[in-house]
């Protein structure tokens, strides 16, 4: 293990040419030194000429802050990371985002009462206020024309993506009342984003928000987060039980739709309050329902009102969002997901770093087919999903998929319940 850290900490850039195979692992999972000067990368192989542009990239870099060592992955410390490609030539830097996370020292560790993903609070939590971590080391969003570090809580940084200095840090609870905010935004043609958030205290509710365009006429003359700052709650749902609200990575959008799919796994709110005299993390505040259904809840984009037609699903946790497009009576909606949330908990290090654990919690994509107009659309379903559901079936490696393609539809009532995903291509 020693052995092939020293050789990959060797050269910041990558392996060397012939070097021992490396255990992933021992590169992931450990912490790196940020590279604010640009270093050039060593190519193994050769980059087409017409690949020319920045990737910018965050994740987690740091593991640790004085002698607490993170307990869980998605708690490592946003690294934001510029890969300059141009003339068949990659040069690299990276800067950590200035979080409290961060910043704070180590003999004033006012991280470690903050609530993070899955590492607790510590003694510091029973003096300090206990606030959610804003540790953003999830996405890269593009709202109002600027460039945002996103995570699962409401506290977003603008960034300059060429020297990527944190410019701007930017509270969406101030702005829109949100507790928590999907990293991925969905965006419209024109050049609006969209976020869904989670407001916890009465009257507690999903929001949906809209960040609209830079006016590009005035542009020079305004602050660059005035977009941001003009953010509008263009739709709400309310919480099936609003002491234990759906846990959101992400939503879908298609033209005329706000889709979301309320999972079983959800935070306990009464957890998240007790949380600074037990030092929890947010991960001991979820919870699976089991035997709950997925909701799946259609919110009409021009109304911004919930559709009337109901949706269910067998128990499932969606994390990202694959496609979603209307056709005929139908939405469309695939997604990244899993059968219960036993992938959070494989993100533990005690998991990561033992190489005898075999992970269960494996991603697969699925498709459902959701019928949007009532008692017509479900009946007309029935006869769409027949026709889409053979040839999902044709595309996909198991027989087990072609049966699993079967959609039942009650046209007498509002509440439709999508039986099983509607393909499983499992080779994916
Ligand atoms: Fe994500």
């Amino acid at each position: 293990m020693e052995k092939a850290r020293e050789k990959v900490a060797g050269r910041d850039t990558g392996m060397e040419e012939g070097t021992e195979k490396v255990d992933p692992r021992d590169v992931l999972f450990r912490t790196v030194d940020e590279h604010t000067d640009v270093i050039e990368a060593k190519i193994t192989g050769v980059i087409p000429k017409w690949i020319s542009g920045n990737f910018i990239a965050v994740g987690p870099g740091k593991f640790e802050q004085g002698a607490e060592r993170y307990r869980h992955y998605f708690d490592g410390m946003a690294l934001l990371m510029r890969f300059e490609v141009r003339d068949q030539r990659v040069r690299y830097a990276s800067k950590f985002l200035p979080t409290v996370t961060l910043t704070s020292t180590a003999c004033c560790n006012i991280a470690s009462s903050t609530m993070r993903f899955g590492t607790g609070a510590t003694w510091v939590s029973y003096i300090l206020p206990t606030n959610m971590s804003d540790n953003a080391t999830v996405n890269l969003v593009h709202l109002g024309g600027e460039l945002y570090c996103s995570g699962e809580t409401a506290t977003i940084f603008r960034i300059n993506p060429d020297s990527l200095e944190t410019l701007e840090r930017v509270e969406l609870k101030k702005l829109a009342s949100l507790d928590t905010c999907v990293a991925h935004a969905q965006y419209d043609n024109d050049g609006s984003a969209y976020l869904l958030g989670s407001h916890f205290s009465p009257p507690s509710a999903y929001k949906f928000i809209k960040i609209p365009p830079p006016d590009e006429t005035k542009r020079r003359k305004i602050d660059p987060t005035e977009p941001v700052r003009r953010a509008e709650v263009v739709a709400k749902v309310s919480m099936q039980n609003p002491l234990k609200p759906s846990y959101i990575h992400s939503f879908a959008m298609t033209d005329n739709y706000f889709i979301f799919v309320e999972s079983p796994l959800v935070i306990n709110i009464l957890t998240v309050t007790r949380r600074k005299l037990s030092a929890l993390s947010l991960y001991d505040a979820l919870e699976w329902l089991e035997g709950k259904n997925c909701r799946i809840h259609l919110v009409e984009r021009r109304s911004g009102k919930e559709s009337k037609v109901r949706c269910e699903c067998p128990p499932m946790l969606v994390i990202h969002q694959i496609n979603a497009y209307e056709h005929d009576d139908n939405i469309i909606l695939d997604v990244c997901c899993y059968d219960d949330a036993t992938m959070l908990d494989e993100y533990h290090f005690e998991k990561l770093l033992d190489t005898s654990y075999t992970p269960r919690g494996l991603a697969e994509p699925r498709r459902l087919i959701i019928p949007i107009s009532g008692a017509t659309a479900a009946a007309a379903a029935a006869t769409t999903t027949t026709t889409t559901a053979a040839a999902a079936a044709a595309t996909t490696t198991t027989a087990a998929a072609a049966a699993a393609a079967t959609t039942t539809t009650t046209a007498a009532a509002t509440t439709t319940t999508c039986e099983g995903p509607m393909s499983v291509a499992k080779s994916c």
